[in-house]
């Protein structure tokens, strides 16, 4: 497994763009560089490759790969971001994915789709099918107009809280067939549809407000977010080895795990 990571040296709470951010609960500089080190050992240590990203200078969300683009079927669909704060991000992104020799599509002033769409961390593949979350950053019609996710394969999965407005923050699957979710944060008729397409977990409040769904999964390896003892044990009963780690300051940005991470593969 291939991970994109991008090194936090910008990072800051410089705006408040999610219920989470607030300016006058800044980040402390220092412990988020020893959290984001600590997570990128620990995705190494599960033997995933990772590939760093050069931050841009005035971009404090960077840090947060997994807005980059959507890693889908060979090509790298690039974000479109509904935050002005954010959209600077694109360029970086896109250069460093033709760089690396990429099939980078949805390009600006070239093919893009106009919709917004916040890359992979509002849409993730399990058994063949893409959840792509709508509701506060993405647009539906992106999905509905896009060709380069097939809609036969797409289940739309609508958000219903704004503290959860990227579909990262409260699914993620753990393999081809099950999945945690923490359900309050869809839509009824989503629940109903997502319930009837994998098998899934559900998590408390409590460890769903400490960003317990934004896990990155390397195989039978579940990074997670320290102080979510209930669904380590879960976890631990399905066959899992959880590795809780520590990003509290970059909970302060509506971030954790996953977020900081893109799949290249
Ligand atoms: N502050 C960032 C934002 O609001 C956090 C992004 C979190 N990323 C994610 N994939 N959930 O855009």
């Amino acid at each position: 497994m291939r991970i994109l990571m991008c090194r936090p040296d910008y990072y800051a709470i410089e705006y408040e763009i999610n219920p989470w951010m607030k300016k006058e609960r800044q980040a402390d500089h220092k412990k988020a560089l020893k959290q984001w080190e600590g997570l990128h050992k620990t995705i190494l240590q599960c033997g995933a490759q990772v590939e760093l990203v050069p931050p841009g200078r005035g971009l404090p969300d960077m840090t947060f790969a997994a807005n980059a683009g959507l890693f889908y079927k060979g090509k790298v669909i690039l974000a479109n971001f509904r935050m002005v704060e954010r959209k600077g991000e694109v360029a970086y992104f896109q250069t460093w994915f033709e760089k690396n020799g990429f099939d980078v599509v949805n390009k600006p002033g070239v093919d893009q789709n106009h919709y917004y769409f916040e890359g992979a961390g509002d849409a993730l593949v399990a058994n063949g099918k893409i959840f792509v979350g709508y509701g506060f950053r993405t647009e539906i019609e992106f999905y509905k107009t896009s060709h380069w996710i097939d809609p036969k394969h797409t289940i739309i999965c609508e958000l219903a809280d704004p503290y959860y407005y990227h579909i990262d923050t409260c699914f993620c699957p753990l393999n081809e067939k099950q999945a945690i979710w923490f359900p309050h944060a869809f839509s009824e008729k989503s629940r109903e549809i997502m319930s009837k397409s994998i098998e899934l977990f559900d998590v408390d409040a409590e460890e769903a407000k400490r960003f317990a769904c934004n896990s990155v999964v390397i195989h039978k390896n579940i990074i997670i977010p320290s102080g979510c003892p209930k669904l380590y044990e879960k976890l631990k009963k399905i066959g899992m080895t959880v590795h809780p780690c520590e990003v509290d300051e970059y909970i302060k940005a509506g971030g954790a795990c996953k977020c900081l991470t893109m799949r290249l593969d």
